[in-house]
């Protein structure tokens, strides 16, 4: 039987394994190329560990969230002083700043988590009941639930097999009347190649809401995500690189979105431009605290320096994997940078004497290396049967329309690809020294030359 784990789960099992190589900044130097790293074992020596040998790897790999004592005070200040709510102190307002700077967006608003961040864009965006959304099936279920809460039809454009992210040229085809947003998801910290999405946008007058829930700081033609549609969405949830446990923010180019943003995500109150007679609109509360504020304020210097250690990581990496038979390492757009929330790699079992991914996998994390398949074909769990079979959206689509909807989903033959054949690792292993690193290759290159007996195990 297959075993699936999602990417949460997924994340926290591989950093609470072993005893949890906490982040030096002294061991940077070598990682940034400052100095040769050691001489490696042979790889294909010894038998793999899922046939008793002993693992590549053992030292286990960083911890994920971390603490620091030194954010403590701070903390306590909130906490002693009874300002907790948005609204009775600075540190939200103050965290929105000092973000969109970092981004480069005109204004930023934090929210209580990255799925309320999407919600709220696609309403301000004027999604609204029987609208339809074009979106990439490969991400994590919260972008299609942002789309199905605002009773819109979340239409899937194809994924790229090459690049993970939504293929712009099978987003013309999903086009209908209702179409009346677009949503790229930066999966994994990869940026989409926005420019064709944007043009398709523009040509055809539909909003664009970026799903940048795992993307703080990448880059795409000198721009971050988040600041290349109309409103982009991120998450600071426990597993993210700037995590406050539950969190999330919408970054924009325009003040006065961000302005109708914040309205409706405190119960539709009045704010900023969107002031005046006449001026509440419908709202919810998707408030962020103080006390998360503040830790992600704390944070926001350790998230530039390791999404550097992070790129040096994977820049290894890549330039080991692509010289394995049967690892193919993804293709980002060109002049984009990723941040990589996982590190995927595509996975051809010819390369490796007909191994299957699963097995490869299992070999992989024996060896100390925690590896995941991570998203598969969600649209067939039940939660979009759901959606289409509820009275509401039976009676904003009709049925021939939901049953070809439906049907569509076989046509995401390049979506089918990735998720039959995609293997990542986890963030907190590209923070690891070079030498860990190198056991990751290692480990691959161990099981490439026993994979033979390995698939007859
Ligand atoms: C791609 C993507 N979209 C949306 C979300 C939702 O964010 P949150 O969990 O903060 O609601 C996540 C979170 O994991 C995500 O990875």
């Amino acid at each position: 039987m297959k075993t699936y784990m999602d990417r949460r789960s997924f994340l926290k099992t591989s950093t609470t394994a072993g005893a949890g190589l906490s982040l030096s900044w002294a061991r940077l130097a070598p990682i940034l190329g400052a100095a040769a790293a050691p001489a490696l074992v042979h790889a294909a020596e010894g038998k793999p560990a899922l046939l008793g040998g002993t693992p590549v790897h053992t030292g286990g790999w960083t911890r994920w969230p971390q603490w620091r004592e030194a954010w403590e005070p701070d903390l306590l200040k909130v906490y002693r002083s009874g300002k907790w709510f948005r609204g009775s102190d600075k540190h939200v307002e103050d965290f929105e700043v000092a973000y969109s700077k970092l981004l480069g967006a005109t204004k930023c608003l934090a929210t209580a988590s990255g799925t309320t961040a999407l919600m709220v864009s696609l309403h301000v965006m004027d999604v609204d009941a029987g609208d339809e959304v074009i979106v990439s099936p490969y991400t994590f279920i919260a972008t299609y639930n942002a789309i199905l809460n605002a009773k819109a039809l979340p239409v899937f454009a194809d994924t790229d097999p090459a690049t993970l992210t939504m293929n712009p040229a099978t987003i013309a085809s999903r086009l209908t009347e209702r179409t009346r947003a677009i949503m790229p998801v930066h999966i994994f910290g990869m940026p989409c190649d926005m420019d064709p999405i944007n043009t398709i946008a523009k040509q055809n007058k539909l909003a664009v809401v970026e799903d940048a829930c795992q993307a703080w700081l990448a880059e795409y033609h000198g721009k971050k995500c988040g600041t290349l549609g109309d409103l982009g969405a991120f998450s600071f949830q426990e597993s993210k690189h700037l995590p406050s446990g539950e969190g999330g923010a919408i970054s924009g180019m325009s003040a006065e979105l961000i302005d109708k943003c914040n309205s409706f995500h405190n119960c539709g109150r009045a704010c900023g431009t969107n002031t005046g007679a006449g001026s509440f609109t419908r709202g919810n509360n998707y408030r962020m605290t103080q006390a998360q504020a503040v830790i992600l304020l704390q944070q926001l210097e350790k998230l530039q320096q390791e999404t550097a250690i992070r790129r040096a990581g994977a820049d290894y990496l890549g330039a080991e994997l692509k010289q394995i038979a049967g690892i193919t390492p993804v293709r980002l757009p060109e002049n984009s940078r990723a941040v990589w929330h996982l590190y995927p790699f595509r996975y051809d079992a010819q390369g490796f004497n007909g191994l299957s991914r699963d097995k490869f996998m299992k070999a992989l994390s024996a060896e100390g290396v925690p590896c995941s398949s991570v998203y598969r074909e969600q649209y067939n769990d039940g939660l979009l049967d759901e959606a289409i079979n509820s009275r509401g959206f039976k009676r904003l689509w009709g049925s021939s329309r939901l049953k070809a909807y439906r049907d569509s989903f076989q046509e995401l033959k390049g979506n089918q690809q990735v998720c039959a054949t995609t293997v990542a690792i986890g963030q907190t292993l590209l923070l690891a020294d070079r030498s860990n690193l190198e056991h990751i290759i290692a480990a691959i290159r161990k099981i490439q030359a026993h994979s033979a007996e390995l698939a007859k195990a």
